[in-house]
């Protein structure tokens, strides 16, 4: 890590894969950033277990996760790409974070809200406490940008309010961290109901693309999406579906609408579908060769996420332990 670059800090929830629209609107320009940038990448472990996980299957999505982060671009080496439990500062610090944050700050968030709605059976106090370890995330590294959905917006601020008070109570100490919203992330909606967002817990499972789908998956999954009663390739309002797929192909092949128009004009959408589900699993077939490469060498994965937090723990234990000094504890050494 240099001194005078900016410092990304990012968490990936360990849910195994991203969809077409993850991937299209943020995954994708993540390798990019990496010269700019100093880039650290934790796959959030610790927050996956907020809601109720099957062990088995959470240490294969985080698994899957870890490697995916590699298959899309980013440099094991240039970057650090690490799983959050493995760096224990993350938690230490969001102890003392949670002693200068308020309850009534968590209980207004709004993705509490949610998730204890949708989760009645199990409200417990890690899910309460959630935004405090993203804040501790954030602050143990002094990230400069954190890029993240409009959906994580609300986790950023509170991050910043909470340095800002920590900062007014010991002296100036964290960097207030900037929400880091790409460029030219295109917005991709879903297959069958294209006035909504592309999610993966879409109960339809032909709304969503995942980037591991297989060639035949896709082109069926495209071929069955919803469009109009027209039959023209045109970009124009009330027609969702066809600027949804005309929004994907442009992505994906780097056409403007224009030409998009002008090479289908006068083919039917049947046609159209096909084209974007074959361009659709040609751009993504790299991920997926290096994805199948990268998961069947556990040794290699091993060897970068141990190397990973150990590059993250130097990090962050030099803040954590300024910040023990800070609040008063008596030095360890
Ligand atoms: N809460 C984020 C999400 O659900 C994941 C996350 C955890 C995160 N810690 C973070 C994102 C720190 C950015 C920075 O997507």
């Amino acid at each position: 890590m240099s001194e005078n670059k900016k410092l990304i800090f990012s968490g990936i929830q360990p849910t195994g894969t991203f969809t077409l629209g993850n991937y299209l609107g943020a995954v994708k320009n993540w390798g990019p950033l990496q010269d700019e940038y100093d880039c650290v990448y934790s796959i959030v472990d610790l927050h996956a277990i907020t809601v109720r996980q099957d062990p088995v299957k959470l240490r294969q999505n985080s698994m899957q996760a870890y490697a995916l982060l590699q298959a899309c671009g980013l440099d094991p080496k240039k970057s650090i790409l690490f799983f959050q439990s493995h760096n224990k500062c993350h938690a230490e610090l969001s102890w003392v974070l949670s002693c200068t944050t308020q309850f009534g700050e968590l209980t207004r968030m709004t993705q509490f809200k949610d998730k204890s709605a949708k989760h009645a059976d199990n409200i417990n106090a890690g899910l309460f406490t959630y935004p405090v370890l993203m804040a501790a995330d954030i602050l143990a590294y002094n990230a400069d940008l954190v890029p993240i959905g409009i959906d994580q917006k609300q986790h950023l601020e509170l991050a910043r309010n909470i340095a800002q008070r920590f900062n007014q109570r010991y002296g100036e100490f964290f960097t207030l961290p900037e929400p880091y919203i790409p460029k030219a992330g295109a917005k991709i909606m879903s297959l069958q109901e294209p006035t909504k967002k592309m999610s993966k817990s879409d109960e339809n499972p032909n709304a969503c693309i995942l980037i591991l789908d297989d060639k035949d998956t896709i082109i069926r999954k495209f071929k069955r999406a919803v469009t109009d009663s027209e039959a023209e390739v045109r970009y124009a309002e009330g027609k969702d579906g066809i600027n949804n797929l005309m929004t994907i192909y442009s992505a994906v092949t780097g056409k403007t609408m224009d030409e998009i128009e002008a090479e289908f004009f006068g083919k039917g959408y049947g046609d159209f579908k096909l084209a974007v589900g074959e361009a659709v699993a040609d751009h993504l077939e790299p991920v997926r060769s290096e994805f199948s490469r990268l998961i069947n060498d556990k040794a290699y994965l091993k060897e970068c996420y141990v190397d990973g937090a150990q590059r993250a723990e130097r990090i962050t234990q030099r803040i954590l332990t300024k910040v023990y000094r800070k609040v008063g504890f008596v030095d360890a050494k």
